[in-house]
């Protein structure tokens, strides 16, 4: 059977239609009042960066897991955990697969025209880790091979280093490093807690701390304009630092106060 040319036009452009209001659907944020309503606040993390996020056995721990935990309880709601690919997360608040991703994201200028960023949860920055005493500083990087996570800030600042012969890019942090312990790279550059911890995981594997390349201000983020839910999720924050239990889950994981000394 034939059906008439203007039927099956129009029932095309019924289809685009309905795509088109589905991809606006799945387009807008849930503001705060939405959420709270539905009690539960969907959060992306990682899982592959200890010790901020990772899989104790099935479930997903770390310093600012239990942060989430802590500022979202004093929202008045529970989380839903989503563990993505580090280079899925921000991309997928903009098609609002979840509400709030923290995973260790540096506060940068290019990421901001995407998302909006709450208030720091932690402050840091990338050091570089070799196994050699003579790769220690960035000038020291000149003619080196080193690896970092694709997607981070880490990659983005070795780039800026004069010299560098080649930049490694791989798509877990655990990877990059295991290309400087199995020697295919001559440095890896990563946060300075990851390499402490990693350091003090596995000592024979002889890997050194270098210097700080970079600082930065890490926090968790939320579709771009909703400040609705950065808003509380920042109050909430703002509570828990100033009554002592940001400082008890800091000093669990990291024996001092990672806080940011200024905004
Ligand atoms: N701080 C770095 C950045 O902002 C690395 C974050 C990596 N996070 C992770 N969950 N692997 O890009």
């Amino acid at each position: 059977m034939r059906l008439p040319r203007n039927l099956l036009a129009r029932f095309f452009a019924n289809v685009l239609a309905l795509a088109a209001v589905a991809g606006a659907a799945t387009a807008e944020a849930r503001p705060y009042d939405e959420i709270k309503k539905s009690g539960t606040l969907i959060v992306a993390s990682e899982g592959q960066f200890a010790p901020f996020n990772f899989f104790q056995g099935s479930k997903l721990s770390g310093f600012e897991i239990d942060v989430a935990e802590a500022v979202v309880a004093k929202m008045g709601l529970k989380i839903e955990w989503k563990a993505i690919g580090f280079d899925a997360l921000l991309a997928g608040l903009k098609q609002d697969r979840w509400d709030m991703v923290i995973a260790s994201h540096g506060i940068t200028e290019e990421r901001s025209k995407a998302v909006t960023f709450t208030n720091p949860h932690y402050c840091s920055g990338g050091v570089i880790v070799s196994k050699s005493d003579a790769i220690k500083t960035a000038a020291d990087l000149s003619g080196k091979v080193v690896s970092v996570q694709t997607g981070t800030t880490y990659l983005e600042n070795v780039k800026k280093v004069a010299g560098v012969k080649e930049v490694k890019n791989f798509p877990q942090d655990t990877d990059a490093r295991a290309a400087l312990t199995t020697g295919r790279v001559d440095a890896w550059v990563t946060d300075r807690f990851v390499a402490k911890a990693a350091l003090d995981s596995a000592p024979a594997a002889g890997l050194k701390q270098g210097d700080f390349l970079f600082i930065e201000r890490i926090a968790a983020a939320v579709s771009k304009g909703n400040t609705s839910l950065s808003g509380e999720f920042n109050k909430s924050l703002a509570a828990i630092m100033a009554d002592g239990s940001y400082a008890k889950i800091s000093d669990k994981w990291f024996k001092e106060d990672v806080r940011c000394k200024s905004r």
